[in-house]
């Protein structure tokens, strides 16, 4: 049994994941809402949060899979990239249960760990694929060759497009988090009212920086009232602007690979469009798109392990 702790931005996570794969526990705290007040995470604040959650979430994680610290075999745990000071309460309280219980470590990459998502069971997909991570700090195309090996093969030049999606809720006047607020509010909008640009860059690369700028020069020309009329038909056409440039490099991509299998991961992994844009993709389960600790410990089992008590002085990192 491998336990899972993230902490690397606003949700506090534990959760019990067996060696092969199957899903004992997943528990997650969102921030959100604290956060939302100030209309993105306060990285101070997120960490003071954590520390205050970590040990419940954890005692959580093991009352619901119904097992104790004696029944863990490893902990696993995000090492970055992420905010540092958040990323560092999970290490701490990490390398404190490992420590304390004489167990092995892993120290889990918070990317490898969304790809991880797709390896847990009922339905596990094995390398090697083709996999668009699209989450709020990271847009990347990953030809996925093994479980511990990957070669990037596009990246954001600016925003992520979860940030993309935060930042255009944000425009309508949506709360924080925005992406799953656009994606409901498209739905009852017109995604050809407005024709907002695919950005056109070089290479297999993406940008969205471009597109957040005309939703802000649509909705400033709108009065108030003008805005709430149209506002479902701005999140529906921003939206498809979105969701045509992940899915247009991704089928790019999968031209010049040689029609690989396609995978998507990560919090705008859970966009309605994009799911249904991408039909024969595998995509990963609604519940482990967002932050989550379950595919930590998915990571966890195939990332290289620390021994008793090797893992003391490790640190976080911020970007990879
Ligand atoms: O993977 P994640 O939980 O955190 C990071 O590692 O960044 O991704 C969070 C991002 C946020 O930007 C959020 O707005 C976006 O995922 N997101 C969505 C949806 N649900 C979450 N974006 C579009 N449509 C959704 N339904
Ligand atoms: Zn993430």
């Amino acid at each position: 049994m491998i336990l899972g702790i993230e902490t690397s931005c606003d949700e506090t996570a534990a959760a019990l994941v067996t060696v092969d794969g199957h899903i004992r526990a997943n528990v997650v705290s969102s921030q959100a809402d604290l956060h939302a007040q100030y209309g993105g995470v306060v990285p101070e604040v997120a960490s003071r949060r954590h520390l205050e959650l970590v040990g419940p979430v954890v005692r959580e994680a093991l009352g619901e899979a119904g097992v104790t610290l004696d029944d863990v075999d490893k902990v696993a745990v995000t090492q970055g990239p992420g905010l540092v000071g958040a990323l560092l309460v999970g290490l701490a309280a990490a390398k404190a249960i490992a420590w304390s219980r004489r167990l092995p470590l892993a120290p889990v990459d918070h990317l490898r760990g969304h790809v991880a998502s797709l390896y847990l069971e009922p339905d596990p997909v094995e390398p090697p694929f083709l996999c668009l991570l699209a989450s709020g700090g990271h847009t990347l195309l990953l030809d996925v060759r093994g479980y511990e090996d990957e070669q990037v093969l596009g990246t954001t030049l600016d925003d992520a497009a979860g940030e993309a999606f935060d930042k255009g809720a944000r425009l309508l006047g949506l709360g924080y988090p925005g992406g799953r607020e656009v994606d409901r509010l498209a739905r009852d909008g017109d995604p050809a009212a407005y024709d907002f640009p695919v950005a056109q860059v070089p290479g297999l690369d993406f940008s969205f920086s471009g597109l957040k700028t005309s939703l802000l020069y649509a909705t400033r020309e709108l009065s108030a009232d003008e805005l709430d009329a149209r506002r479902a038909d701005l999140a529906a056409s921003y939206q498809r602007a979105i969701i045509r440039a992940l899915v247009g490099r991704v089928r790019e991509a999968a031209a010049q690979l040689g029609s690989p299998r396609i995978a998507v991961v990560g919090g705008v992994a859970s966009n309605s469009e994009l799911r249904a844009a991408l039909p024969d993709a595998a995509l990963a389960p609604l519940p482990l798109c967002t932050d989550n600790a379950a595919m930590i410990a998915s990571a966890g089992r195939f990332a290289a392990t620390l021994a008793y008590p090797g893992y003391l002085g490790l640190d976080a990192y911020a970007s990879r």
